[in-house]
């Protein structure tokens, strides 16, 4: 039976059919809800029931607690909807009309980026460009009908390719596909843009970026996108890996040799040879040693969930206001999981 859901404050409405959650439904009919994980883990999607019922599924405590439940909220990533509802939620204008479409991809290239990640570029069928907004990601089809999850990592306006930085993962499966099997010329089956984890050019406030591992794909292409556009808010950029050759990238520290930013390394584990003399630490406590005061800046946190987590916690602590912190968690509970590149 399908349902039909009001959503306040906009008064848009659309229908649920069966089997589709509440995101679901929303997003086949283009109605903007907030997403990241689509897992039940991250808690981006929470909004509030304000009349019908949902059952709210499976989902992590740290995404959903029982003091919101008691609230009426609801992770409609995870919604199952039982009548006609009425919802509260904070739509996100910015992805609506950009359509979430499945296409072949053809791989133009992998390349080994250090010991452990490959940077993979997907050419789409000719004249086909995929919409998106810098910071979001798209999903492999896998023929088992599992998905895996990656962020996008060049910016909308460089569109020839679509660049994914791939980790290797103990027992992940599509990362042991692409580090030993995967050939050049190899076509996969993508669907996206996902999520709503994007650089909001409306504000003006300082931008502090945190990358943990790949997380650097997207913040490379929010950096991107932003320097592009011609962004001139403050921009600092803090990259935390466990030891030197995790880093894979010297786009940052070119950036900050042309003034585009500050970027601040940070190693969790140096090793001796490293012969490090930067910061060490955990990454979320190395900005908050910088910037003690969040009230007055905009954080875009993306890595694991441990290191975005808590990271977030510890900044609205310090007064970041939870709406100016965007963060995109790189989960690992898809069946088989290698949800993004952590
Ligand atoms: S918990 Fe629903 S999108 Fe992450």
């Amino acid at each position: 039976m399908s349902y039909t859901v009001t959503v306040r404050p906009s008064n848009r409405t659309f229908t649920v059919e069966p089997g589709e959650n509440l995101l679901q439904g929303a997003l086949r009919n283009g109605v903007p809800f907030p997403y990241g994980c689509r897992d039940g883990a991250c808690g981006t999607c929470k909004g509030k029931v304000l009349a019908g019922q949902v059952d709210r599924g499976q989902y992590s405590p740290r995404a959903l607690g029982a003091a919101e439940i008691n609230a009426g909220q609801a992770l409609f990533c995870q919604s199952q909807v039982l009548s006609d509802l009425v919802v509260e939620v904070a739509e996100v204008g910015a992805i609506a009309g950009i359509p979430i479409r499945r296409l072949p991809a053809k791989v133009e290239s992998i390349t080994r980026a250090n010991h452990d990640v490959m940077v993979v570029k997907l050419r789409l069928p000719a004249n086909q460009r995929l919409q998106f907004l810098a910071g979001q990601y798209i999903d492999f089809l896998l023929k088992n009908g599992e998905r895996r999850s990656y962020s996008i990592a060049n910016s909308p306006h460089n569109d020839e390719f679509i660049e994914l930085h791939i980790r290797k993962i103990a027992a992940g499966t599509f990362s042991d596909y692409v580090f030993n099997e995967l050939k050049e010329k190899a076509i996969l089956r993508i669907e996206g843009p996902h999520g709503s984890f994007f650089l909001r050019d409306a504000s003006p406030r300082p931008i502090i970026l945190m990358a943990g591992g790949t997380g650097f794909a997207p913040v490379k292409s929010l950096v991107e996108e932003a320097l592009y556009r011609g962004i001139d808010r403050p921009m600092y950029c803090y990259w935390g890996v466990r030891s030197r050759r995790d880093f894979y990238s010297d786009l940052p520290v070119q950036w900050a040799q042309r003034n585009a930013l500050q970027f601040v390394p940070v190693l969790s584990d140096p090793l001796p040879e490293d012969h490090w003399q930067g910061r060490t630490g955990l990454v979320h406590e190395t900005i908050l040693e910088d910037f003690p005061d969040l009230s007055g800046y905009d954080v875009y946190a993306c890595g694991a969930p441990a290191m975005v987590y808590t990271g977030r916690d510890a900044f609205i602590n310090h007064g970041l206001i939870s709406e100016n912190c965007f963060s995109d968690a790189f989960e690992f509970q898809h069946p088989g999981g290698d949800k993004t590149s952590a």
